[in-house]
């Protein structure tokens, strides 16, 4: 048993959609999340900035003494998960867009993954995309500007609507059925990607599988925790909006949320 917190890390506050599942799921884990908002959208990035970045917020949650980090980024994973996991001595998690359930799932053969360049560009995507990929259309789009209105609270604005629409369409024009949410920003808008795809298509939001994942390697190496004294941190390098918006029941779990914070 191990009761100090997990880290929970993202370029944003896009990685809560993943903390909002591990928050119900684990219960009994204190969490440590640390959006690094001041820098976000890490998407258009180098991948030397990236790596930067994620080092100096790896190094902040280990002085807040977590017992494993949660990259719920899936630009940080794909890009430099390998290199931050042989700097480290902490075990690490990651995301990366499900293409293989997408895969599994298309009726029409043709699937879609909206995500970042960086995400994109990363080395670990290419590699699934080659090993699941089949005989299946893959249509990638960069989703340009949604991150952005996550961080802003602007997901209904007309101006946002309509990118919505625009990514949507080109997915339905080439006859995809399922498309896997490749950043962690973007089940947020997944009511928004509903009704403008008029329920065509299957969007595939991969929190569910990353914290079993969680679960499972915490089982593994002994640090699941049984705690009854749980306490979840939110620190912040930028502005914060509203979490309630994004997650209606986050008072129930008593977040400290220190802004601002300059790591
Ligand atoms: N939530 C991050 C991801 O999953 C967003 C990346 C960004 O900041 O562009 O990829």
């Amino acid at each position: 048993m191990n009761d100090k917190p997990i880290g929970v890390m993202d370029s944003g506050i896009g990685g809560l959609s993943i903390w909002k599942e591990l928050v119900k799921e684990l219960p009994d884990e204190s969490t440590v999340y640390f959006a690094d908002n001041k820098n976000c959208p890490y998407g258009p990035k180098s991948l030397e900035e990236i790596h930067q970045l994620a080092e100096n917020v790896v190094k902040f949650l280990i002085s807040q003494n977590v017992k494993l980090i949660l990259v719920a980024c899936n630009t940080i994973t794909v890009s430099v998960i390998d290199r931050l996991r042989k700097k480290f001595n902490i075990p690490f998690v990651g995301v990366e867009p499900a293409t293989k359930v997408a895969v599994e799932n298309t009726r029409t053969g043709k699937i879609g993954i909206l995500a970042t360049k960086g995400t994109f560009r990363g080395n670990l995507f290419n590699e699934t995309k080659e090993k699941f990929g089949g005989n299946t259309n893959i249509h990638l789009q960069i989703g340009d500007g949604l991150v952005e209105m996550v961080e802003t609270n602007s997901v209904n604005t007309k101006d946002s609507q309509k990118l919505v629409q625009n990514y949507i369409d080109f997915f339905l024009q080439n006859n995809v059925d399922q498309v896997a949410l490749g950043c962690t920003h973007y089940p947020f808008l997944k009511e928004s990607l509903i009704k403008l795809s008029e329920n065509k298509i299957n969007f595939i939001d991969p929190a569910e599988a990353v914290v079993k994942q969680l679960r499972r390697i915490l089982e593994n190496e002994n640090l699941l925790s049984d705690s009854n004294d749980i306490k979840h941190q939110i620190f912040s390098s930028g502005e914060i909006t509203d979490l309630k918006n994004l997650i209606p029941q986050i008072d129930s779990y008593s977040v400290q949320l220190v802004k601002n914070y300059n790591h």
